[in-house]
């Protein structure tokens, strides 16, 4: 039986946790008419893993603002080979009885931002890109003004840092998509009538203090996401269908009804995910999130 593909990295609002919800909106002709498939903010592409292991599709898009992210997509899918053998070298020293894995970690750093700054496309920016992943704390991803990435290590008894099998699958079922480094609106000339879209943008804020914004250099604001549902009126308007998700600005205040008046001609589902939430303490809560899809069954 072929490997199943799973996100290579840990990422911030990750949708894993979410599959069977967003599944249900995927349109029934997926994998027939529907033959394309785009994700305009991919990040670890959970829906783009579970899009790729479950239909045979002609043509899938990728794109991300987040330059080493792609990088290291790129990398799975053409250089599979080298990135786990540095992947490997990486785990072995990382995991040997008494290594010294704060150097290691800080060290790994400092040549990641070196690389990163250098603008570099090789196979060891990738490669750091998955350590730091695997290792830092909580899998984060943020950087400093200078955008050098300043996340500090984690404390993981044994990490997983080269996960050789789901490596090789992923390059198996990256081989026929098209990753683009840059802002969602470049997907515009991909998507058409046979295309099924996944929106998955920074959320908008539930609070003014918290910061779900900082995945890579620029934000996501209020005036973006009203770009963004713009451009989903555009390409709903050319036949494309879509699913996009956001947060729920009810969860903190019944009268904000910002997403419900941008997305008015379109369903919206709320779903309930489980989230670290600033507003009760260091712990998980769950909250309400937003599923905004085009009625399948209705011509716009
Ligand atoms: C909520 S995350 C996506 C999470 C993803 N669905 C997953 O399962 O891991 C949003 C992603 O959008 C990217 N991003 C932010 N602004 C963007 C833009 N203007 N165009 C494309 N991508 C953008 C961020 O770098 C981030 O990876």
């Amino acid at each position: 039986m072929e490997r199943q593909a799973k996100p290579f990295v840990k990422w911030a609002g990750g949708k894993g946790q979410l599959l069977a919800d967003i599944r249900s909106k995927y349109p029934t002709e997926l994998g027939k008419r529907i033959d394309k498939y785009a994700e305009p903010f991919v990040g670890g592409g959970a829906v783009l893993f579970d899009v790729l292991n479950n239909y045979d599709l002609r043509e899938v898009y990728i794109s991300d603002v987040n330059r080493e992210l792609i990088h290291t997509y790129t990398t799975i899918r053409d250089n599979s080979g080298a990135l786990i053998a540095a992947l490997a070298d990486m785990e072995r020293a990382y995991n040997a009885p008494n290594a010294d894995r704060a150097t290691i970690y800080y060290n790994a750093r400092e040549r990641f931002n070196s690389l990163k700054l250098a603008d570099s496309n090789g196979v060891e920016l990738a490669a750091l890109f998955i350590f730091l992943n695997r290792t830092c704390f909580n899998g984060l991803y943020r950087v400093n003004r200078k955008g050098e990435y300043n996340v500090p290590q984690g404390k993981y008894a044994k990490p997983t840092i080269c996960d050789a099998d789901n490596l090789r699958a992923v390059s198996e079922k990256l081989q026929r998509v098209t990753a683009v480094c840059g802002d969602y609106k470049l997907s515009r000339n991909f998507i058409d009538d046979h295309t099924f879209a996944y929106f998955d943008p920074p959320y908008r804020p539930l609070t003014t203090t918290a910061n779900f914004t900082a995945y890579a250099e620029g934000g996501f604001d209020d005036s973006e996401q009203a770009s963004l549902a713009k451009f989903i009126d555009d390409i709903a308007t050319k036949g494309a269908y879509f699913t996009a998700s956001n947060s729920d600005p009810k969860n903190y205040d019944e009268r904000d009804d910002f997403f419900d008046a941008l997305y008015c001609q379109y369903t919206i589902t709320r779903i309930t995910a489980t989230r670290a939430i600033n507003a009760v303490g260091n712990g998980r809560g769950r909250v309400s999130e937003l599923l905004i899809a085009r009625p399948h069954d209705r011509i716009l």
